[in-house]
């Protein structure tokens, strides 16, 4: 059993002392006086600030006299220099009956092994902070941090195109170019607690002649579970574009040479069908030459005689206008299209080939199928290589393959699909389910690149091109196309 409160007070750690309004120590307990090391006799009586502080005063934020102005307990932490320690020490008051002080109780704590822990942290924490900077400031990337409202807080180092002094503190969406905006803002917008980040590629504004292309990785930085800032990574990929660009570029001449050399392969189908106009021409011509050389020329015959002319001449313009659209190298270019309207077009272009081949080319088409989004040209081309190779197929499966159907219908609301069947011998067992390969092909004038140039531009319209053979004999050659968003 302990006996009294110095027994308690004596086996407590921390230091702990009564002193009278004027701070003479009144009592301390073990800790204390072993602290000072100066025996509990000698301590009584002596102001504490000569005894802890080596002063001759109380200090400005002394917690004694703080705690007896107000009338509370007082905490503060201080060195002492005598000691060489950290201390921890609460004052309180001590009341009477009448409720007047009398004088204080302190606690003090030794917290140096703290402190130099924190001490010790900090350093650290400075440490790190400083090879955070090194390693941002010589990152191959451009790291930004912004503002809630998205303005430009820190950058690590300048972009080559904006002084970093030119961009602190504005709005980060100024920097880009300005059909690039609208993303960036959604960016802003979108990326939140589900989304850890939202990455894009754009173009950053400039007077150059081809902006700079960047990838933009924006991640929200958060503290205590609210929005605090943001944080964008981006990485120059202009020489990637640039090369991305070159390959795209290449991959247009390569579709438009393939399309050059098919139309040699039906050139004499086209020469009968613009014969054939010519040659109503001419003996129209003639029979008006006869007309005019009577006594008494009708008008009436004669008129209908230039009519045809007019037809013909119509005619023969119009396949040679086709024609040119195909030879044509334009820019590829994406508009509205009726895909029924496609599928007619080039069966007009390609009837005679058929009919030379001794094969029909007949059509069931969807009617009232909504507009698809493409480019008339390439999707034309598409239809043509696969009209070809169907006939093909069928000239070297014999006479009996006759019919070569094309359809259209629709898949799903937002999916045209066109379908070209044939009856000629199919696909050679080993090319099916594989992707097409450049330069595969079965026929001695054969190039190989029908199949993969369709299958590329199909895939560039964001649709899927498969080959199936059917159980009967014959081929089918399926691509879809997604219609456009306002049908
Ligand atoms: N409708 C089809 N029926 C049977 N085989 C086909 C058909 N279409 C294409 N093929 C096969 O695929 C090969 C590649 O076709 P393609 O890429 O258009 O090149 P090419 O027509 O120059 O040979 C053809 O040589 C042929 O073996
Ligand atoms: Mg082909």
């Amino acid at each position: 059993m302990i006996d009294g409160w110095d027994a308690a007070f004596d086996s407590i750690e921390d230091l702990i002392s009564i002193h009278d309004n004027n701070f003479c120590i009144l009592k301390v307990n073990k800790a204390f006086s072993k602290s000072v090391g100066i025996p509990p006799g000698k301590l009584i009586g002596r102001k504490c600030y000569e005894v802890m502080h080596a002063a001759n005063g109380p200090r400005l934020s002394c917690c004694h006299k703080l705690a007896i102005e107000g009338k509370e307990s007082k905490t503060e932490e201080n060195f002492e220099p005598l000691l060489k320690k950290f201390f921890q020490v609460s004052c309180s008051p001590i009341f009477d009956n009448n409720k007047k002080i009398i004088g204080t109780v302190h606690i003090a704590r030794d917290i140096t092994g703290l402190k130099r822990a924190e001490e010790r942290l900090r350093q650290h924490s400075n440490e790190i902070e400083e090879q955070l900077k090194v390693i941002a400031e010589n990152a191959p990337v451009f790291l930004l941090q912004l503002n809630r409202q998205g303005h430009i807080d820190y950058i690590n180092h300048a972009f080559p195109q904006f002084e970093s002094d030119e961009i602190l503190g504005k709005p980060f969406v100024n920097f880009i170019s300005p059909e690039f905006r609208p993303l960036f803002l959604n960016m802003l917008k979108e990326v939140n607690g589900e989304k850890k980040f939202i990455e894009n590629e754009l173009q950053f504004a400039g007077n150059h002649n081809e902006p700079p292309w960047y990838r933009i990785k924006l991640s929200p930085i958060y503290r205590k579970r609210t929005l605090d800032r943001f944080l964008v990574i981006c990485t120059d990929i202009s020489e990637i574009k640039g090369k991305e660009f070159e390959i795209e570029k290449q991959r247009q001449e390569i579709i438009h040479a393939h399309r050059v050399l098919a139309l040699n392969e039906f050139a004499s189908s086209l020469a009968h069908e613009i014969n054939q106009p010519l040659t109503a021409i001419l003996s129209n011509a003639q029979a008006a030459q006869r007309i005019l050389s009577q006594t008494d020329p009708s008008l009436m015959e004669f008129k209908e005689i230039v009519a045809d002319i007019v037809l013909a001449t119509n005619r023969a313009a119009e396949v040679i206008h086709r024609l040119r659209k195909l030879i044509k190298k334009g820019e590829v270019e994406f508009i509205k299209l009726d895909i029924n309207m496609l599928v007619n077009d080039t069966v007009l272009l390609l009837s005679s080939n058929a009919l030379i081949k001794n094969k029909f080319l007949k059509t069931e088409l969807t009617p009232g199928l909504p507009a698809i989004i493409g480019d008339r040209i390439q999707l034309q081309q598409v239809l043509l290589n696969l009209i070809m190779n169907g006939l093909d197929a069928m000239v070297d499966a014999g006479p009996e393959a006759k019919d070569l159907v094309i359809r259209t219908s629709l898949k799903d609301p937002k999916t045209v699909v066109v379908a070209v069947e044939d009856s000629g011998h199919g696909f050679p067992k080993s090319s099916l389910g594989k992707p097409f390969d450049h330069f595969f092909t079965t026929k001695t004038q054969g190039m190989g690149l029908g199949l993969p140039i369709s299958f590329s531009i199909v895939q560039a319209h964001g649709g899927q091109l498969i080959v199936k053979n059917k159980p009967a004999g014959g081929a089918t050659v399926y691509f879809s196309l997604p219609v456009s968003k306002d049908d």
